[in-house]
């Protein structure tokens, strides 16, 4: 039997008790009922919760779409914005080569596309395609955001300049709402094949629609892996009242007590570069369902050991409003020994034959004793391994979690109208019509 990620908030003694965790996430079970059965504010948007087994009927189209992209083309460019975009990317940089990109023999490569509007970021994108033979896929669920919109204009006449109109409408794949926005009024108008997402989604629970799925198939990623792992954590925190077994509950709970306890700041620690963007997912899900009504926990992340050398210090020492959340993988895929030495120079035989996965677990458990002893908690989720499994156990009970802490909050999670203030702004500074 595969073990399964686990919520440890046995280091958080001394700030709060283990006993009010597990008494606030008993009372959170009735907010867990209110999700599950659609009766909390923004249910109209909680579609998410049931994705594990309702995708599964698309998992075939998805696969045969992201097989003929692959054929087709040898660049994938992934167009889209925050719920549309960080989903794919997280999964993909995770579980991808770090260095796949500059091999000479190098597997069809995953680009995105706006996600900005840096006309250098741009500018190089479009010199690169010159020279790739490539495919888009567009994904936006209103199908008016700017940034991307002005992404897909810009790629599509590259790509059109470059194919012809035909074989450009061959090339792209759009993911989108399924009747309202320009981009579905193009989509039908072009012929591009499509996939929907669902009215009852919203963009930073999507990521187990095509909205994710699609692109990390053409990353060559096995999807099936990922909806596997989040079906078996939909059983244990959806599914499941028992408190103490829930890491949902338990995450939701611990969070909750520390921030009304004056922490109001949460960062997300990862000891491997390849959860960088999985951390870039989480913010948008936290802050985007939290932050509002003047309330909220801020969602901060540090990449470590790197950033022990730039953040460390504040972390250490600095105002202590912060607590911590690491994700911690038990095992690596590779191992890598550091090797024994004639001359010792750099006198560092102390750990010859030692693993490098050793020695980032001696830095990831001294840095949570020394950051509790400077007074900084540590909540910790475990992965028994980096993979597809256990990113779609993670990406799932985050969700789950997620909502049940909007609700702790007395926020509704599901919608983001602080979104749009900016938008005005610049609609207004651009003369849209
Ligand atoms: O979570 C959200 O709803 C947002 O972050 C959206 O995903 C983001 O603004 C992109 O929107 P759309 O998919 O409509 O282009």
């Amino acid at each position: 039997m595969n073990k399964n990620l686990s919520v440890n908030t046995g280091h958080l003694g001394p700030f709060v008790a283990t006993g009010e965790i597990l008494a606030l996430a008993s009372r959170a079970g009735l907010l867990l009922d209110a999700l599950v059965s659609g009766t909390g504010e923004g249910s109209d948007f909680t579609g998410w919760i049931t994705l594990p087994s309702d995708i599964e009927k698309e998992l075939n189209d998805i696969e045969a779409s992201a097989a003929r992209l692959r054929q087709i083309s040898d660049t994938t460019v992934v167009i889209g914005i925050g719920g549309s975009y960080l989903g794919s990317r997280a999964v993909l940089e995770a579980l991808g080569d770090s260095f796949g990109q500059y091999r000479n023999k190098r597997d069809h490569q995953v680009l995105f596309a706006g996600q900005n509007l840096c006309p250098d970021y741009m500018h190089e994108l479009l010199t690169l395609l010159d020279e790739r033979d490539y495919s888009i896929i567009v994904i936006s669920k209103s199908g008016t955001t700017t940034e991307p919109a002005v992404a897909f204009r810009l790629l599509r006449s590259h790509l059109i300049r470059k194919t012809g109109r035909k074989e450009a409408a061959a090339r792209i794949v759009a993911v989108t709402d399924k009747a309202k926005g320009a981009l579905r009024k193009m989509a039908d108008s072009e012929g591009y094949k499509t996939f929907v997402i669902p009215d009852n989604v919203g963009g930073r629970y999507s990521v187990l629609t095509a909205v994710g799925l699609l692109p990390i198939a053409v990353g060559g990623i096995d999807i099936r892996e990922l909806v596997k792992g989040a079906y078996d954590m939909k059983r244990l925190t959806a599914d499941n009242h028992n408190a103490a077994t829930n890491p949902a509950l338990l995450y939701a709970a611990a969070r909750n007590l520390l921030y009304t306890s004056g922490r109001n700041t949460e960062i997300l620690v990862n000891y491997t570069p390849k959860l960088h963007c999985i951390a870039e997912w989480w913010k948008q899900l936290f802050g985007e369902s939290e932050g509002k009504d003047g309330r909220g926990i801020f969602p901060a992340a540090v990449d470590n050991t790197t950033d022990l050398h730039s953040m460390g210090q504040y972390i250490q020492d600095g105002e202590r409003k912060l607590f911590e959340t690491v994700l911690s993988v038990e095992s690596g895929q590779r191992e890598v020994k550091v090797p024994l030495t004639d001359d010792n120079e750099d006198n560092l035989n102390f750990l010859a034959g030692k693993s490098l996965s050793f020695i980032n677990t001696a830095a990831e458990e001294g840095t949570r004793q020394a950051h509790a002893e400077g007074g900084v908690p540590n909540i910790e989720i475990s992965l028994p391994a980096l993979n597809g499994y256990y990113l779609g156990q993670l990406l799932y009970m985050l969700e789950i979690a997620c909502g049940v802490s909007g609700y702790m909050l007395g926020v509704n999670p599901f919608d983001q109208p602080g979104v749009e203030a900016y938008k005005k702004k610049m609609f207004t500074l651009l003369g849209k019509p």
